[in-house]
């Protein structure tokens, strides 16, 4: 379903009106819209791609784009699928939080951007764990975004960079900085659906309404069939609660496009990034892990509906 569909999200949306956290609450049962309805497993893929191409983006800064691209990636690389993870943030932290040193990078996406004669294959690197590639980023692509500017089709330069590999990914997630530029542009541009990472808090709710009118705008624009592939509640402490307001809140307002499945709060995170490792490797069996895990089961359940 897009935006368009859901009807009561186009009137005169406004943050005021979707997202008034000032009108009273009701008793707070978190449980009651995480568990909504059952979770397919996913079932094994005969063949590869093509790939369904899904934008994280949130121009909030540290909202959990970074931690979600790692660690969605590597648990759809647990259920067999082939998947690429852009890092399109100069800060690089995708690359980091993969072991990957974005400082001692020869060959970066910025070169694939910019450089007619840098290939994918030239900048890839396969990534501990099986079946996860990822395409590093480091400062350098700050100047892309001012290059790109007097470049023809200048929001497509990343779409057309990835088309020829789609073939060869189930998923291909792109970790956007927290801008609206014309980096995070060309990542909607080139994505199928936006996966949104929303932190449970007041102040994260004001910009989403921003963030889905620039999703309007670029498939009026660029991108036609873009779609909201949904939100996902991060961060999330069910002892406090003002988190459990806001995540009501969230739910209220976007239904069924908020993820059944939500992140919670925990130090093991950032303790990941730290070890260069997505969580499910590091700590498989923590409570991390298994919430992507079945974030992932609900994305490739939302995908195969989709091909039915
Ligand atoms: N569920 C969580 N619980 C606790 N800490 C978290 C959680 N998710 C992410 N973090 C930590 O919060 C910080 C910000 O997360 P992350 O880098 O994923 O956000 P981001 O949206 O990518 O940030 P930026 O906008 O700067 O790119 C990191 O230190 C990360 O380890
Ligand atoms: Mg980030």
């Amino acid at each position: 379903m897009t935006i368009d569909e859901r009807g009561d999200w186009g009137q005169g949306r406004t943050e005021q009106s979707s997202l008034d956290l000032g009108a009273e609450l009701g008793p707070a049962d978190p449980t009651a819209y995480t568990t909504r309805r059952p979770i397919p497993n996913p079932a094994p893929l005969e063949k590869h791609g093509p790939a369904r191409v899904i934008a994280m983006a949130n121009q909030k800064g540290g909202v959990g784009k970074t931690t979600t691209t790692i660690n969605l990636g590597a648990a759809l690389a647990e259920y067999g699928r082939k998947v690429l993870l852009v890092d399109f943030d100069p800060q690089g932290a995708l690359s980091v939080g993969l072991g990957v040193n974005p400082h001692t990078l020869d060959l970066s996406i910025y070169n694939l951007l910019m450089q007619d004669d840098v290939t994918i294959d030239d900048i890839l690197i396969k990534t501990n764990v099986a079946g996860l590639h990822l395409l590093p980023a480091n400062i350098d692509l700050s100047a892309a975004e001012i290059q790109l500017v007097t470049e023809v089709a200048r929001e497509m330069a990343l779409a057309r960079l990835l088309r020829p590999v789609y073939k060869d990914y189930d998923f291909i997630l792109i970790d956007c900085q927290p801008s609206l530029g014309l980096l995070a542009i060309n990542a909607l541009t080139c994505a199928h659906g936006v996966l949104v990472p929303l932190e449970c808090e007041f102040f994260s709710l004001r910009g989403v309404a921003l963030l889905l009118d620039t999703i309007d705008k670029v498939r009026e624009r660029l991108n036609f069939d873009l779609e909201l592939d949904g939100i996902l509640a991060t961060m999330y402490d069910s002892r406090t609660t003002h988190h459990r307001q806001v995540l009501q809140r969230v739910v209220e307002a976007f239904g069924d496009k908020v993820f059944q499945t939500v992140i919670t709060k925990t130090v093991k995170f950032p303790e990941s990034t730290v070890a260069g490792a997505p969580i499910t490797t590091l700590d498989p069996s923590s409570a991390g892990a298994r919430a992507y895990r079945q974030l992932a089961k609900e994305v490739i359940a939302a995908h195969a509906a989709r091909q039915r």
